[in-house]
């Protein structure tokens, strides 16, 4: 069957930009909210991911820095239990001096706030003086650079008025922190880098696979029965897919072939007794001893036989034009010269009819193709418009358009409806209205049997009102 569609030139400009077409038609596509839902739940878990190792690692820091504290307080606290404060301050004296490092911050003070032991001058700026948990920052001067690093820790009241500040240096774990922040989000930037190029190889590796499938079912439609859907080899679904729907196109032409083989088997086989056959009733016609009605029945019976042979030899001509057994008469043909020996054969049916033909051809318009299969094809096309127009102008045209050879035929008759411009290139198919008219469905099919002989192509189109035939080749350079 043919997708007989009329192929207009797509309307270009920045809204038919091959690219946005491409782009708007990737955004319709299934496999594109596929890929979009895929990178969506991809970036969710790597989001997720991230931030529990953010957290995780970041509340490991803090855990560790209040352990410390926790037991530098139980130290300090065991000594005051022991020996007092002035056990605590000569305590908190020792381990300011002695090599804790610089993150540990100690500061025992008197009533008045007067440092007694630490190694603080005084109380930080903004530390509001409350027992409790509190962070703060601390002043260091380092290489002669004063500088504000963050710190936390625990204040406690000691009777009497004096108060004790433990706390710690947490700049190294903020620093850490900001570490872990930044390997993160970049982690996550490759992360969805990497989910959006994988989701988009997907998706466009989706999309080919169902391209193929799509291309090969319209040439199939299209009428090429012998394409299949090219495997990947990877026996993915896709595959599968593939291979059921060749299975199935093997089987359809399989099938297709059988029934055609019989029709013509049958066409052969009728054709030589049904010619015998016209012969005698012939050799009876021109019996002296018939009588007037018997040579009437004999001549009906005749027109008869010569009908089934017209059936059985159209029949047969597309069975030897479709089995692609090449005759070598293609030779050049100006299509203007084949138009214009079928309007003159035809032109005194069509006055009788009263009809007007109208024949309109560019010079030039060559083809490589058999000229008496183009005018068989081109005698059906009229043969149709005389049967079904009903009168007006039959318009023949022959022109160039984007370097193919285009051959029109257009009536003003009623036309044929969109639904049935593929079936009737069928063989035997007649249209409801066209019951009553003598005919056998087969022109069209002959037509098209022609035409991709020379690998051209045929569509059918809507002439408002009528039908426009028009037949495309290739055009040899002009
Ligand atoms: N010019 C036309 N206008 C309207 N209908 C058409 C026209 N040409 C073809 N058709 C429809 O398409 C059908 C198939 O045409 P086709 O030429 O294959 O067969 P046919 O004319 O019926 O018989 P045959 O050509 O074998 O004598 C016709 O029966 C008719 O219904
Ligand atoms: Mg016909």
């Amino acid at each position: 069957m043919a997708v007989e569609k009329l192929h207009l030139a797509p309307a270009r400009g920045w809204s038919g930009s091959p690219l946005l077409v491409h782009a708007r038609r990737l955004v319709r596509t299934h496999a594109i909210r596929l890929a979009a839902l895929y990178f969506l739940v991809f970036a969710i878990s790597v989001l997720g991911v991230l931030l529990f190792v953010y957290w995780t690692s970041a509340n490991f820091v803090v855990q560790q820095t209040e352990a410390t504290l926790d037991a530098e307080i139980a130290g300090l606290a065991e000594q005051y239990a022991q020996r007092g404060l002035s056990g605590l301050i000569q305590i908190v004296a020792a381990r300011s001096a002695g090599g804790r490092g610089d993150a540990m911050v100690y500061l025992v003070t008197d009533p008045n706030g007067r440092p007694l032991a630490g190694n603080i001058s005084g109380w930080p700026a903004e530390v509001v003086v409350r027992s409790g948990w509190l962070s703060f920052g601390l002043e260091r001067t380092r290489n002669g650079h004063s500088e504000i690093r963050p710190a936390w820790g625990r204040l406690f009241a000691i009777p009497g008025g004096y108060r004790l500040l433990v706390a710690r240096d947490i700049s190294d774990a903020a620093a850490f922190r900001g570490q872990v922040r930044a390997t993160l989000l970049w982690a996550g930037l490759v992360a969805l880098g990497v989910g959006l190029a994988g989701g988009t190889l997907m998706s466009r590796n989706m999309l080919r696979r169902v391209e193929q499938v799509n291309r090969t079912s319209e040439r199939v439609m299209a009428g090429n029965l012998s394409d299949r859907v090219p495997l990947n080899g990877t026996s993915d679904e896709f595959d599968q897919l593939a291979a059921n729907l060749n299975r199935m196109l093997d089987q359809i032409e399989r099938l297709m072939t059988a029934m055609r083989e019989v029709t013509d088997d049958v066409a052969h086989d009728l054709k030589t007794p049904l010619s015998r056959l016209r012969t005698r009733l012939e050799r009876a016609l021109h019996d002296p001893s018939a009588d007037p009605y018997q040579r009437e029945t004999i001549r009906a019976a005749i027109d008869e036989a010569d009908r089934l042979l017209t059936t059985f030899n159209a029949l047969l001509s597309i069975a030897e034009l479709e089995s692609g057994a090449r005759r070598e008469g293609a030779e050049p043909l100006d299509l203007a010269e084949v138009a214009r020996s079928a309007a003159e054969l035809y032109e005194p049916v069509t006055e009788e009819k009263g009809f007007v033909l109208a024949v309109k051809t560019e010079p030039g318009v060559e083809i490589r193709g058999e000229r008496h299969l183009l005018s068989q094809a081109l005698a059906n096309l009229l043969d149709n418009a005389l049967k079904y127009a009903g009168g007006g102008t039959i318009e023949i045209a022959v022109f160039r358009r984007d370097g193919q050879a285009v051959l029109e035929v257009a009536d003003h008759g009623p036309g044929i409806p969109e639904a049935d411009r593929q079936t009737v290139f069928d063989r035997f198919v007649r249209l409801e209205p066209s019951r009553t008219t003598p005919g056998n469905g087969l022109g069209l099919s002959l037509v098209r049997a022609i035409v991709r002989r020379h690998d051209g192509s045929v569509t059918l189109a809507d002439n408002r009102p009528g039908l426009r035939v028009r037949l495309q080749f290739a055009a040899l350079a002009s």
